[in-house]
């Protein structure tokens, strides 16, 4: 991306604070007047009260001083507080649209970006922008309007030598813009060593169980040093150049000030000039080496804020490829059937997953799909909320397409039990009503009875208003599942998929919970996914799954009498 369409899109997102950056502006322009009205002042303090004696002039300067002091800082108070303000906003801004743009982000887009870089994203780069927007921006054009008054100044006290002084600014600007690619690069890449780090973090945190399982601290520890240490070699060379720059700076602007004194000194003892127009010259003159050793160094944050935009824009960018069509049409409530026509899905672009798919599901149906681990099952329960988007083929579902619906539509008809149970870190009442927020209380208990979870639930000490822990770590795996069935079960879908729900309980459990989904399953269509087979003989249809294709279809008993794959499977069981 190019410097000035990523600055284009940063300021896009600064517009709607624009009266306030005028004001902003406005003080700036203030205190740059007022600034070099206090180097101007030395004039008259100098010559006045020192060469002419002047008892007057030394009550009012000082007291104007003071006032030009008090003025000052009433504008700086101002400019930097708004500056700040829209900063703040525009941090607040960025996270909320890339928080909305992850969430359109199909689940492919996450299957292949770690959680620590989004989050990284997220937190590290919005706040680098911040920086580089209130801090960098402002100081650029406070230093701006400081460095076009102090001209006036110098110019206006001097011009000869104010117009030798300037053959030295194009020796200060070489290093800034020197140093400023090196820093954009080096910025990039310490950017993305935090992230690494913010992910190797998470990663190793929420896998405490299996470092300490498998006795991999050495392991993780050295890991984690390699990752540190790239990440302290990269800043240690932005250190160095920064350290090297500001030294480099201060002795251009000395060796400037050197010859000024020289030749200056000498027009004021020959007469030709007083010394209170020298000395105004050079404070106006010192002054001026402020803002603009300042405008070498904010290049810094500035370079570092247009690498993070930079990253940001880039996930921005990413087009959420499945997306409602603009005619899409709603979805409501699915009566007939469910149809895969001939669909063949993979992940990765010439691997396919699934081949040639072609299943019905009636309304009311209860089809189990069995096969061998990674034959593909999860992944075609994956597609009909269309999670994924099939490579061809159609899935149809009551005569619509399903990429001619509305997601939101299709995904309202169903209910799905993922095979890793996902829970989040908040109350059990809050888990089961996940995403329905004005579910009565008397549903949440019935589905939570009916998931045969209200029995545990009642024990615990807060009862339904018990936090879970992170991913529901404070509950036993069969309790994750039967909350998990339990939040199934309220949103009462017409279609419900179930991907080794009742894997993690014990028979005991599991033929409680299977009798309830039976009931459940009555009016429903259901697609149940499951390693034991015992658990699937009651469905209407079983689909054997083998390397991405159907190869057997139909009830248990007819399938043991063909003696193919699943009477295979079945015997080892
Ligand atoms: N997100 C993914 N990205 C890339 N490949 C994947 C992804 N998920 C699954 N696969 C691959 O697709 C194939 C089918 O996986 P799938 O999860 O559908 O199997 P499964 O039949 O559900 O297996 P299991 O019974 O173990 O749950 C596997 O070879 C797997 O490696
Ligand atoms: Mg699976």
């Amino acid at each position: 991306m190019k410097e000035k369409e990523i600055a284009h899109r940063v300021l896009q997102r600064v517009r709607p604070y624009l009266n306030r950056l005028v004001w902003a502006m406005l003080s700036m322009v203030v205190v740059a007047i007022l600034s070099s009205g206090q180097a101007y002042m030395v004039k008259p303090l100098l010559d006045e009260i020192f060469f002419n004696r002047d008892h007057s002039m030394l009550n009012i300067l000082p007291l104007l001083l003071i006032l030009l002091f008090l003025v000052k800082g009433l504008f700086v108070y101002s400019y930097s507080y708004l500056m700040e303000r829209v900063g703040q906003y525009v941090v607040r801004d960025f996270r909320g649209k890339l928080y909305e743009h992850f969430q359109k982000l199909p689940v492919s887009f996450f299957d292949k970006t770690p959680t620590g870089e989004l989050i990284s994203r997220i937190i590290n780069d919005v706040s680098i922008i911040q920086a580089a927007v209130s801090s960098s921006v402002v100081a650029m054009l406070k230093d701006f309007f400081q460095i076009i008054g102090l001209m006036g100044v110098i110019f206006y006290q001097n011009w000869k030598l104010a117009l030798f002084t300037m053959i030295f600014l194009p020796l200060a600007i070489i290093p800034i813009v020197y140093f400023g690619k090196k820093y954009r690069k080096l910025s990039t890449q310490s950017q993305e060593h935090n992230a690494k780090l913010a992910n190797h973090l998470h990663e190793t945190i929420t896998g405490q169980r299996v470092i300490k399982a498998f006795c991999a601290e050495e392991y993780e520890i050295s890991r984690f040093y390699k990752t540190i240490d790239r990440l302290l070699s990269i800043t240690i060379r932005d250190a160095q150049q920064r350290s090297i720059s500001r030294p480099l700076m201060e002795f251009i602007g000395g060796l400037g000030i050197a010859l000024i004194i020289w030749y200056g000194g000498r027009e004021v003892l020959e007469g030709k000039a007083t010394p209170g127009t020298f000395f105004s010259f050079l404070t106006a003159l010192i002054m001026l080496y402020e803002p603009i050793k300042s405008v070498s160094n904010l290049n810094n944050p500035l370079q570092k804020g247009f690498a993070a935009a930079e990253r940001i824009f880039t996930v921005l960018d990413i087009a959420p490829d499945i997306k409602d069509t603009p005619n899409a049409v709603q979805l409501s409530g699915f009566k007939k059937e469910i149809e895969f026509n001939d669909v063949s899905f993979s992940y990765e672009i010439g691997d396919p997953v699934l081949k040639n798919i072609n299943l019905r599901l009636r309304a009311g149906e209860m089809i189990a799909l069995v096969g061998a681990s990674g034959s593909g099952k999860t992944t075609l329960a994956n597609l009909l909320p269309r999670f994924y988007e099939i490579d061809s083929g159609k899935i149809i579902i009551d005569g619509h397409d399903i990429k001619s619906v509305t997601i939101k539509s299709l995904r309202r008809q169903l209910a799905i039990v993922s095979q890793q149970t996902i829970l989040f870190n908040d109350t059990i009442r809050n888990n089961i009503a996940y995403g329905c927020s004005d579910c009565l209380d008397t549903d949440i208990v019935a589905a939570a009875r009916a998931a045969y979870a209200l029995e545990f639930v009642q024990q615990l000490p807060d009862g339904f208003d018990t936090v879970i822990g992170e991913s529901g770590s404070r509950l036993s795996g069969g309790q994750q599942q039967r909350i998990a069935i339990a939040r199934a079960l309220l949103k009462n879908a017409p279609i419900l998929i179930l991907d080794e729900a009742t894997s993690s309980l014990d028979v005991e459990s599991e033929r409680e919970v299977q009798r309830a989904l039976e009931n459940l399953m009555k009016n429903r269509t259901t697609l149940v996914i499951a390693h034991r087979l015992s658990t699937i003989k009651k469905a209407d249809r079983i689909i054997v799954m083998q390397h991405g294709k159907i190869v057997e279809e139909g009830a248990h008993d007819d399938l043991l009498r063909q003696k193919g794959v699943y009477e295979m499977l079945y015997n080892i069981q």
